[in-house]
């Protein structure tokens, strides 16, 4: 198996950080549907929403170390290259910024954080400001994040049936 990338294939390690990370997003930003298809309570919900949160920003950290130690081994694409490494680099940064955010609005309301019931941040008193100014980022950055992965999956289905180029194959 090749753990790391080739010049014309993401190795495993990309690619399950891709995939893995790409269905855990999607489901997070269905947190109050899937709360509510498997009756779950705000609290569980938002508790679970939290850790897998944190989770993701960690497992952000590793792909980005990851990336840096695949450096210039995949061929870059021929054309609109810049386009690619615009939209990647918007996912990337939603990637970092939502997490981020949701954090900040965590600690600004005072309760305290925990990661899957290890306590990370111990409950304090609450910042108003901060966790108004945040939760609204988190949302804006959210919603926005929607229209980048429709932009990203779009771009994928255009070289795969109008381009037919290797992109999709790269990543599958
Ligand atoms: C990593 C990906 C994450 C995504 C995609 C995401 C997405 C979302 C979405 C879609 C909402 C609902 C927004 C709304 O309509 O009110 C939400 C709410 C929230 N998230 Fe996240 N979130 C992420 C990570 C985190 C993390 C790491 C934390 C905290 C440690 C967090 C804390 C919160 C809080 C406190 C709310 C509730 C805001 C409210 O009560 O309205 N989120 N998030
Ligand atoms: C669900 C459907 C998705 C499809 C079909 C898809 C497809 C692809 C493909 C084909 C590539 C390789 C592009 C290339 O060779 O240059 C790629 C790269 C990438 N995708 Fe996705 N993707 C999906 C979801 C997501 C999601 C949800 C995210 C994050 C929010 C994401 C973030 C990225 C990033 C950052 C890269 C660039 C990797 C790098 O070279 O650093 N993708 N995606």
């Amino acid at each position: 198996m090749n753990w790391l990338d080739s010049a014309q294939r993401y190795g495993a390690v990309s690619r399950a950080l891709h995939w893995g990370m790409a269905v855990l997003l999607i489901l997070m930003l269905g947190t109050e549907w899937l709360a509510e298809l498997f009756g779950m309570s705000e609290r569980e919900a938002m508790s679970l929403h939290r850790s897998v949160g944190l989770l993701l920003l960690g497992l952000l950290v590793f792909r980005l170390l990851w990336r840096g130690v695949n450096h210039g081994r995949l061929e870059a694409h021929a054309h609109w290259k810049w386009a690619a490494r615009l939209g990647h680099l918007a996912l990337y940064a939603a990637m970092l910024l939502i997490p981020a955010s949701g954090l900040l609005a965590a600690l600004g309301s005072g309760h305290g954080v925990e990661f899957f019931g290890l306590p990370l941040f111990a409950p304090g008193a609450e910042i108003e400001w901060l966790e108004e100014a945040a939760e609204e980022t988190h949302e804006v950055l959210a919603n926005l994040l929607w229209l980048l992965i429709g932009v990203h999956v779009l771009a994928s289905l255009a070289h795969q049936f109008w381009l037919h180029d290797n992109t999709l194959k790269r990543m599958a």
